[in-house]
């Protein structure tokens, strides 16, 4: 596992896009995994900044997001395919057909859910994976428990990802309390996997995702034992890693 340490938030942003698009100019037709939340967001306006700069190219780059909330449509201002649509597929060159996210709204969601990995394989798999982190340990919606799931899934949020997750909402009770996620399966299977965490909220999680423990009780943790792993952290959320 790599560790880049950044002093800022802008800085770390930078240094994620630059990644993504090192990448990209290394494999046009790259399959890149995305995530939402906070935390990317700065990335995406660097992405977005390098586009509008003519230093990045995404028409032959196919997406596919890592979860979505159960019963917000597209056009929620809360969904992550709204996120997605504000935050970077709205202001670059990225096909829409290109674009996959699992729709939280499927009548049936477990065939949505097989649907969406056929999806992923049929694409050759994920060539670079973004994933945030949450204070709990959590990728994508793989939340802590006993035991881990590999396809891509429905899942309950705990109330600690609830109450976390409610200050994108006017109040806690609009969050909705399930939804669809990629399993680990995917996100491990992926080639390179960048990992972001910013801010003295996130520093147990980076603790635990990077002190040679793999358990389920933190997600997270069962990132050391892929073989191309990049932390990009800032300070705050380094402050407490344990170094490899
Ligand atoms: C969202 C996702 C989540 C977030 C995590 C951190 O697509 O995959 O795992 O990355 O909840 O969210 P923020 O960045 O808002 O702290």
């Amino acid at each position: 596992m790599k560790i880049i340490v950044t002093e800022t938030y802008r800085e770390l942003s930078i240094k994620a896009a630059s990644l993504i698009a090192e990448e990209i100019k290394r494999c046009k037709n790259l399959v890149l995994g995305l995530a939402t939340g906070s935390t990317p967001e700065g990335m995406y306006a660097e992405l977005v900044n390098f586009y509008r700069a003519g230093n990045i190219n995404f028409s032959g780059v196919v997406t596919f997001n890592l979860d979505e909330y159960v019963s917000l449509e597209p056009g929620h201002p809360q969904s992550y395919h709204y996120f997605m649509r504000r935050h970077l597929f709205d202001h670059v060159n990225l096909a829409p057909e290109n674009v996959n996210i699992p729709s939280g709204c499927a009548a049936d969601l477990e065939s949505e859910c097989h649907a969406y990995d056929a999806k992923i394989e049929q694409a050759g798999g994920i060539g670079l994976q973004v994933l945030g982190i949450g204070a709990n340990g959590h990728i994508g919606f793989n939340e802590p428990d006993s035991s881990l799931k590999v396809h891509t899934h429905c899942v309950n949020l705990t109330e600690e990802t609830v109450a976390a997750n409610s200050r994108f909402f006017e109040t806690p009770d609009q969050v909705p309390r399930r939804a669809v996620t990629m399993g680990v399966g995917s996100i491990m299977k992926a080639a390179k996997i960048i990992l972001l965490a910013s801010g003295s909220g996130k520093a147990d999680a980076i603790r635990q995702t990077t002190k040679g423990v793999v358990t389920t009780s933190v997600p997270a943790s069962i990132l050391q034992v892929h073989r191309d792993v990049t932390l990009i952290v800032d300070r705050e959320a380094a402050a407490q890693r344990c170094l490899l």
